[in-house]
């Protein structure tokens, strides 16, 4: 019994000896594309700058209230039996100090953290665009003006204030992509919105931070800031429909006829070809870098190995195991790679 208890706890010891070693070396990580501790963006900044100060005012808090228990420790041991300190409890000027004191420093917190909240909450103002973003079991989906629709990959101009507005088509997301700003709740039935603005072109990481179901941990999400121009070029290059494989017999022709008679047709928008709107619209599915959550790079083996079996890559996938042929899977990747 003795040595049963015994050994428990030192499992917890060791339990919690390597989580906490784990999260110590985790805070030594390089690459760390979705830290919040490096922003690129506006609003992330505003963020950053919020908490610096507090976070040192605190670590004073910290060193003296620490200092002050152990000197208590050390002031106040037991000598004997008939050595009680001197008791203060009532003493009116303490009770006041202790009370006002706290009172001080959080008020001094509360102003800065309401002003960055409204401003956060703020509708951006000059030349901004508007994204549509849709949270879906598993995937994001974007939304632009003209009707261009993308999956997973975000792209917005670089020096523009962006509005994202977020509602979701099933259970409750939570959008974040942590350099460019904080969390928000992605709820069924409201609109929820979120402004994003950097100065610097490349690749922001994000990720689903709300529990959503089997695949919540692949669903994943990048944005890609270019310059206005690109971005110009880029709405431009989406709004075109997808060309129609001219040769009916090569793989990508017989892949197209397989798009519609083994049902993709129902879940995907392919422009020019079909409406389905379950799934990502997937007419210029090559220009996106990722799949699946963003959770695949984009080339033909993921492909083929996601048609073979989409639950079985992603957990609770809405589209199904269809038993398709490897001839199949072939021509219908081969179409694929088509969609520029
Ligand atoms: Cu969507 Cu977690």
């Amino acid at each position: 019994m003795h040595q049963k208890v015994r050994g428990t706890r030192t499992r917890a010891w060791l339990i919690a000896a390597i989580v906490g070693l784990g999260l110590v070396l985790g805070g030594c990580a390089e690459n760390a594309p979705q830290t919040t501790l490096k922003p690129e963006g506006k609003w992330a900044n505003r963020i950053d700058e919020l908490w610096r100060w507090p976070y040192w005012i605190s670590v004073v808090v910290f060193f003296i209230v620490e200092g002050l228990i152990l000197y208590a420790f050390w002031r106040f041991r037991r000598r004997g039996d008939h050595d009680a300190p001197k008791q203060i409890h009532g003493n009116f000027k303490l009770e006041v100090g202790l009370t006002a004191l706290p009172l001080i420093i959080l008020l001094g917190l509360a102003v800065p953290t309401v002003g960055t909240l409204l401003d956060l909450a703020k509708k951006p103002t000059g030349n901004e665009v508007t994204i549509e973003v849709i949270g879906h079991q598993w995937w994001w989906e974007y939304r632009y003006d003209n009707g261009v629709r993308t999956a997973n990959e975000l792209v917005f101009p670089v020096g523009t204030d962006v509005e994202l507005e977020l509602h979701s088509a099933d259970v409750i997301h939570s959008y974040w992509i942590p350099k460019l700003n904080g969390k928000r709740d992605v709820i069924p039935g409201r609109l929820q919105l979120l402004k994003i603005r950097t100065e610097k072109e490349g690749y922001f990481f994000g990720q689903c931070v709300e529990f959503c179901g089997d695949s919540h941990a692949y669903m994943r999400n990048r944005a890609r800031a270019v310059s206005k121009a690109d971005f110009a070029k880029w709405l431009d290059d989406q709004q075109q429909a997808a060309p129609v494989p001219s040769d009916d017999t090569s793989p990508a022709g017989i892949g197209h006829g397989l798009f519609t008679t083994k049902g993709c047709s129902g879940c995907h928008t392919i422009k020019g070809v079909s409406q389905g709107r379950i799934g990502p619209d997937l007419t210029h599915l090559q220009s996106r870098d990722t799949f699946a959550g963003s959770i695949f790079k984009m080339n033909e083996v993921n492909l083929a190995a996601w048609l073979r079996d989409p639950p079985g890559e992603k957990p609770g996938s809405k589209m199904p195991n269809l038993k398709l042929s490897e001839d199949e899977i072939h021509n219908l990747v081969a179409y694929l790679e088509t969609l520029k």
